[in-house]
């Protein structure tokens, strides 16, 4: 899905297949922040020890805090300790602006180091400037870049683009408000939207899987599939983010864009062309295709939870409302379930069940594909009814993999059939560590490859879909249940599947 121009590498032949970006600055709006120094610089260490980073390249951090340039490197340095002599080379260079978005000096300062790295290491007027700052200051900065001219690429051959972080937006409105604010300063191909879960290898592979395998695409459909569940798990609860999760809860933090997006590629028609254009037109088609409840129904077919003190892997752990930077009163979901329908022709009455919460007793990333039962049982009473029908598991983390679970013989001279597993495992298959997610859509974003970035059009149907799911909320439609941590959520989910003759996973 690359198509990197060539460029010189720092290190080693690359690893995982990435070829070296073109020269580049990076920009990285948050420098101090949590994002920048857990995953964004560990990521372009990993980039340089693959050697998929070009020579003519650095990255200047923007942020309040008073680094001097050596305490910005040094900081990179730590954030990596394992790294190697590459990224310790080119740490070494990296440039820190202080500032406040708001100020136009900020960016003059900017564009003077800017302009320095040009000259001094031929990075070919190329910027990608990541928005890996509150969500509040996104339309800051784009007007800051747009005033200082930096929006620009400076020649015909150069780029600027900016990679703008999740939250895309707190509803459909305001998600409209920062796109029209961002345009301002950068054209749509220009904007790249971070969905982290699309640059795992595990989700881009739910489309190997469907459309290079004759095996599966005639089967995924309403004639096959009874049900389709998709899960996203956390064992881990706010952690030091509690004022954070305080105004996001499951619903925006992981509904609306991570599970969004993995039901689209799950769901959706085969592309013409994988690549951008082509990938994308696909997943806004299915989401399109979701339909969007009034503000009863979606009442009556979602359950959102909160966890309550508990024990995960045999240690006590509070209480969400307990948790620092949390209200003690706090109507914040921790954990929703709800109950989707795709209104085309490939999906008409199957029903998708959608699950996300923190604190429950593992990490895990699935979906469920549920076939129908045979048509007609030869086995007759208690093995007709031991008979599960078959599920394709995609693992999406850890331990990604594909699991088909179907039935055999029992061996013995009663004709007994339980149910066995098909296993596929990543692990196993392929030796090769893979590109870790931000590794992947930070290279991507310099190559200029848009692929497994979200488009405007996809993040406000989106939105318009958990719209009227967050209005049930906000209006007290829905009770607050509880769950213990470290437990698979409330006991009310289960009741939204009451009449069918399954639950959560696998039988
Ligand atoms: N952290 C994660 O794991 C994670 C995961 C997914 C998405 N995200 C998203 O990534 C973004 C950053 O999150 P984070 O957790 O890294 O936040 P954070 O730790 O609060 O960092 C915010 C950064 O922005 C800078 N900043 C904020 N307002 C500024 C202003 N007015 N002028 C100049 N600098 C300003 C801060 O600078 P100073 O501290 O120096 O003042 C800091 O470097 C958010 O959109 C978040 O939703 C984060």
């Amino acid at each position: 899905m690359t198509t990197a121009a060539p460029g010189q590498q720092t290190g080693a032949a690359p690893r995982s297949g990435l070829s070296p970006a073109p020269p580049h600055i990076l920009v990285v709006f948050g420098a101090s922040g949590d994002l920048a120094t857990r995953k964004l610089l560990p990521a372009l260490a990993g980039l340089a020890s693959q050697g998929a980073l070009p020579e003519n390249f650095n990255v200047v951090g923007v942020a309040r805090t008073t680094w001097t340039d050596d305490e910005f490197r040094k900081v990179a340095l730590e954030s990596a300790p394992e790294a190697s002599s590459s990224w310790t080379k080119l740490a070494s260079r990296f440039r820190y602006v202080a500032g406040e978005y708001s100020d136009a000096g900020t960016f003059t300062r900017l564009a003077g180091v800017l302009a320095d790295c040009d000259d001094q290491l031929g990075t070919g007027g190329n910027r990608v400037y990541y928005l890996a700052t509150v969500p509040d200051a996104f339309a800051t900065v784009a007007d800051g870049l747009a005033a200082s001219g930096l929006n620009r690429p400076s020649s015909a051959s150069s780029t600027a683009r900016l990679v703008v972080e999740k939250p895309y937006g707190h509803d459909l409105d305001s998600a409209l408000e920062l796109d029209s604010a961002l345009k301002r300063s950068f054209e749509e191909k220009d904007l790249f939207r971070i969905d982290h879960y699309m640059g795992k290898e595990t989700v881009q592979n739910v489309l190997a899987l469907r459309f290079a395998n004759a095996v599966f695409e005639p089967v995924w459909n309403r004639r096959y599939v009874d049900a389709v569940q998709v899960t996203v798990a956390e064992s881990l609860g706010v952690e030091h983010r509690g004022g954070f999760y305080e105004h996001a809860g499951a619903l925006r933090d992981i509904i609306q864009n991570h599970m969004m997006q993995v039901l689209a590629l799950t769901l959706m028609e085969p592309p013409a062309t994988v690549d951008a254009l082509g990938i994308r037109d696909e997943k806004v088609k299915l989401l399109r295709a979701i339909e969007v409840p009034s503000v009863d129904a979606a009442a009556g077919s979602v359950v959102r939870g909160q966890y309550t003190a508990g024990t995960i892997d045999s240690s006590p752990v509070p209480g969400y409302r307990q948790e620092d930077g949390v209200d003690p009163l706090s109507s914040t979901e921790t954990y929703v379930a709800m109950r989707l329908a795709v209104d085309n022709w490939r999906w008409a009455g199957v029903p998708v069940y959608v699950r996300t919460g923190k604190r429950l007793p593992e990490r895990l990333t699935e979906v469920v594909l549920r076939f129908h039962r045979v048509p007609h049982l030869a086995f007759g009473g208690r093995l007709a009814r031991e008979l599960q029908p078959n599920c394709l598991v995609l693992r999406i983390q850890p331990d990604d993999g594909i699991t088909l679970h179907f039935g055999a013989k029992i061996p013995g001279e009663a004709f007994r059939v339980r149910t066995v597993k098909m296993e596929f495992s990543y692990a196993e298959a392929f030796q090769d560590p893979r590109a870790d997610a931000y590794e992947r859509l930070l290279h991507d974003a310099m190559v200029g490859d848009a692929t497994l970035f979200v488009r405007a059009d996809e993040v406000d149907q989106a939105w318009r879909i958990v719209d009227p799911f967050l209005d049930a909320f906000e209006d007290d439609a829905v009770p607050l249940a509880t769950y213990p941590a470290g437990t698979w959520g409330p006991r009310e989910a289960e009741l939204l599947m009451s009449g069918r003759e399954f639950g959560w996973g696998v039988p």
